[in-house]
Parts: structure tokens; C-alpha cells; sequence
């Protein structure tokens, strides 16, 4: 179908795609990326030709341009403004790449500091939130009192009301990413009847976040540096990973010049689902069940593969990886690190890795290219950390949060930027009349 295959950058705005329909043939743009992703530009499709594309679920969409992160799923890559995920994990801070995902480059020192001290002096929630953990029962789940605390803060801020206001995005940008931690951890307080911990301003982005977890007024919390450490990790990995659901969901909001706090809030609720960022949770539920059972987790593969069984092994597949995700190689490395730290290293480890090894050698998980991904041994970690298992997508919430604000920046700073409308093909009724109610058979 391609006209001309672009053979460098300068002559990728020349590369034309040819689409015939009965005897007419319509031209369209190409459009290369920097890693030479190509996308056929339909932008003027329903203008000269009166039809619409169809592609349920984007499998083949692109929505937009972006510059923030370089994912091949073919090659197992990911970069965050160009850097490899490995790099990042390896060098990096949570709060360091928070900053590069969100303003596009490595902080200075000066940047650093002046956005670490920023997020600092934003880390409490207004007193009279707190009154609304009240209203909610001791069952509920964090990510119902996430999102919806996060979507509160805009009635706490309405100056974020102004989405064009430059100066106020800023203090927004740090609000919510310094709050999401004070949230996340008094909604665990209130699970658990604990008194809410206030953030403390001599302690970083993570061990702050720890701090308002588990330490408790009756006596003093020892910090370990190392679960530091292995937080920064964790959340750096989930920093971001583009236009997946909840991303394309924060920018379909924002494309109608909603709030930051609205848009995040909505992409909060997206990350919940199963499929998403609830597979974490979903995952050791899963490695639960296979203990319980006994059978061992060959038995759990079959069942995976009986498409009439509903049963699916969470995290595994991936829409995008058709090859290891990279993150997950990180987190299992880490994974072993940490449980050699734990006293009594966590059985449902081995489990996991009993799995992966039983359908990573099964035809059926070899042919459809499903791996590991993220979610799968992140949560061992966590709940190495102590962090319950409803607590994990909240978790995934915190790590992305970063990511969702500079895909929301992005478009609200691109001019060209309009309210995202997608169309359908009809398939109810054609024309038919209304029946009063005496005459319906
Ligand atoms: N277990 C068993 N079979 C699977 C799995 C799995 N985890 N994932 C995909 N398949 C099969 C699926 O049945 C289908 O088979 P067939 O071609 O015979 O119909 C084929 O593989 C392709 O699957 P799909 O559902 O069409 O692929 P998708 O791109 O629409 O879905 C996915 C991607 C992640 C939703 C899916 O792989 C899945 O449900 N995985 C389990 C949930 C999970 O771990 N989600 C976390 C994703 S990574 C982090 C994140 O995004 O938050």
C-alpha cells in the first residue's frame, strides 16, 4: 500500500500512501517517527472520500504524535525521553524522572532541588479533606477513595480551573503528584484504623510515602534505605508507558480542556480494571489460589488456555509486548533481591516463577507471544513492603501519575490540539416511528 518507502527522515513528509476504493484512489500522508514508526496520516479520509476508518479497541490507532516515550514491543524497548528504562532504573530517582517525563529533560541541580522542594512544601491535603475518609465504610477500595479524593482536590484548587494559566499548571503539577502519596497512604490509615501520619518535610518522595504507611504516633519508624530504594524502583518503572488505557483515557478528558485533577482522576478509574492496573492485585489472588489448590500451576496454564474457562493468567499478554516486557525483567531481578533481605522468603515467589517457566514453555503462550508483564512480579515486592494487596493498583496509581500529567501537558500545550470526537458505524435501527403505548404488541 505504501507509494514510496521513506528512506530518511528529510524525506519522510514526501512518503505517500495510496487507498483505492471502487475507481477512486485517494493519497495520504505518511508520517515517520523518530524510531521509523510509520502512520498513515487519515485526517483528511472522511473529507475526500465520505467514510470513516474502523478500529474497535485501536488496535491499529495511533492518537496522536508524542515525544514523551519510545515503547517496541517487537524489541522489548522502553525509553522515557530517549533513556532507556534500565538506565533509569538502575541511576535514577522516582522524583528525578517525574521531572523528565513531565518538562522533557534531565533536571540541573537547581531544577531538582527547586521541584523536589516544591513538591515538598505541597504534600498535605486540606484539613477538611480529611473529614471525607469518614463518609467512606472500612471495605472500600482505595482506588474508589483515589480517584475520588483526586478529582476533590480541583474544588480545593479552582485556579487548576484555568488549564491555558502556565503558572498555576505548575503548582498544580506538583500538588498532584505530592498528594497522590498523602491520599494513597491515609486511605491504608483509614482501612486499618490508624491515625492519619502527616507528611514530614525532611524526608524524600518515597521514604516520606513509607513513613505515612506504617509509622505510628505510640512509637519511632526505622526508614531502610534499601526499601527506599526498591520503591524508587518500582515506581520509576510504572512512570509511564504511553498511550496505553488510562493515558489515552487522561487525554481524552483533557482533550476537552477539563482539569489536571479531573482528567487524572478519570485515568485513575481506567487503571483500576483488570486488564489494566488491577491485574497486580489480580495477580496475587491468583498465586494465592494456586497454593491453595495444591496442584501446582501447571494445572492453572491449562486452565488458561480453556477459553470457556474465563481464566486468564494475569499478568501475562500485553498488548503492545510481543516479547518480554522489560519492566518485569527489572522486577523479577529485584524481586530475588528483596526476598533474600525477608527472613522467611515469600513461597508464592516460587510459584510465580514455576509459572511463567510452565507457560513460557507452552505452545499456546509461545504462538500468541504472551509474557510476563509489569504486573506480575511487582506484586511479591509490595507485599514484601508490607503494602496490602488492595493497595497495589493504588500503587501502580502513584507511579503513573507523573506519566499522565505530562501526556495531559503535552496536548493542552499543542495548539493543535481539539476535543477528541470519535465517530461510529451505526448498526441499530434504521428509520422507524414512535408507537403509541395503546397500540405496542
Ligand atoms: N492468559 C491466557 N490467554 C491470553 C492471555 C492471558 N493472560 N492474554 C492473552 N491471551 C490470549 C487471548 O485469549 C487471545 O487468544 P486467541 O488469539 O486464541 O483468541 C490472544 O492471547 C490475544 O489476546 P487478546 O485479548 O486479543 O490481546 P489484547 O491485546 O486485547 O489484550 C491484555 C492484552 C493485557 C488485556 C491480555 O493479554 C490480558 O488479558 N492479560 C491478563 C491481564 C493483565 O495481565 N493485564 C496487565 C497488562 S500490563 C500492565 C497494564 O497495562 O496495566
Amino acid at each position: 500500500m505504501l507509494a514510496r518507502e521513506p528512506q530518511e527522515e528529510n524525506v519522510a513528509d514526501q512518503a505517500k500512501a495510496e487507498l483505492k476504493f471502487n475507481d477512486k484512489s485517494l493519497e495520504l500522508p505518511v508520517v515517520v517517527g523518530t524510531e521509523g514508526e510509520r502512520g498513515i496520516d487519515i485526517g483528511k479520509l472522511r473529507a475526500q472520500t465520505g467514510m470513516v476508518s474502523l478500529d474497535p479497541a485501536y488496535m491499529n490507532t495511533a492518537s496522536t504524535k508524542s515525544a514523551i516515550t519510545f515503547l517496541d514491543g517487537e524489541r522489548g524497548i522502553l525509553r522515557y525521553r530517549g533513556i532507556p528504562i534500565e538506565e533509569l532504573a538502575e541511576k535514577s530517582t522516582f522524583v528525578e524522572v517525574a521531572y523528565l517525563l513531565i518538562y522533557g529533560h534531565l533536571p540541573s541541580k537547581q531544577e531538582l532541588s527547586k521541584f523536589s522542594e516544591a513538591l515538598t512544601r505541597h504534600s498535605m491535603l486540606h484539613e477538611d479533606m480529611k473529614r471525607f475518609y469518614d463518609g467512606y465504610p472500612g471495605t472500600a477500595h482505595p482506588m474508589a477513595i483515589l480517584s475520588a479524593m483526586v478529582l476533590s482536590l480541583s474544588s480545593f484548587y479552582p485556579q487548576a480551573l484555568d488549564v491555558k494559566n502556565h503558572e498555576e499548571q505548575e503548582a498544580t503539577i506538583a500538588r498532584l503528584v505530592s498528594k497522590m502519596r498523602t491520599i494513597a497512604a491515609f486511605s491504608y490509615k483509614k482501612s486499618i484504623g490508624q491515625p492519619f501520619v502527616y507528611p514530614r518535610n525532611n524526608l524524600s518522595y518515597c521514604a516520606n510515602f513509607l513513613n505515612m504507611m506504617f509509622s505510628v504516633p505510640a512509637e519511632p519508624y526505622d526508614l531502610d534505605e534499601e526499601i527506599v530504594k526498591v520503591l524508587n524502583l518500582l515506581l520509576i518503572l510504572h512512570a509511564d508507558h504511553e498511550q496505553n488505557c488510562s493515558t489515552s483515557t487522561v487525554r481524552q478528558v483533557g482533550s476537552s480542556q477539563a482539569n489536571l485533577f479531573a482528567s487524572v482522576a478519570a485515568g485513575i478509574c481506567a487503571l483500576w480494571g483488570p486488564l489494566h492496573g488491577g491485574a497486580n492485585e489480580e495477580v496475587l489472588s491468583m498465586l494465592e489460589a494456586i497454593r491453595a489448590d495444591g496442584g501446582g500451576p501447571k494445572k492453572f496454564v491449562e486452565l488458561a488456555k480453556t477459553k470457556d474457562s474465563g481464566f486468564r493468567l494475569m499478568g501475562f499478554g500485553h498488548r503492545v509486548y510481543k516479547n518480554y516486557d522489560p519492566r518485569a525483567k527489572i522486577i523479577k531481578v529485584a524481586a530475588d533481591k528483596v526476598m533474600k533481605k525477608m527472613k522467611q522468603p515469600d513461597p508464592l515467589l516460587d510459584i510465580a516463577k514455576t509459572l511463567e517457566e510452565a507457560a513460557l514453555n507452552d505452545s499456546y503462550f509461545v504462538e500468541r507471544k504472551l509474557y510476563p508483564n509489569v504486573d506480575f512480579y511487582s506484586g511479591i515486592i509490595y507485599r514484601a513492603l508490607g503494602i496490602p494487596t488492595n493497595m497495589f493498583t493504588v500503587m501502580f496509581a502513584i507511579g503513573r501519575t507523573p506519566g499522565w500529567i505530562a501526556h495531559w501537558k503535552e496536548m493542552t500545550e499543542d495548539p493543535t490540539t481539539k476535543i477528541f470526537r470519535p465517530r461510529q458505524i451505526y448498526t441499530g435501527s434504521a428509520l422507524t416511528h414512535y408507537v403509541p403505548l395503546d397500540q405496542r404488541a
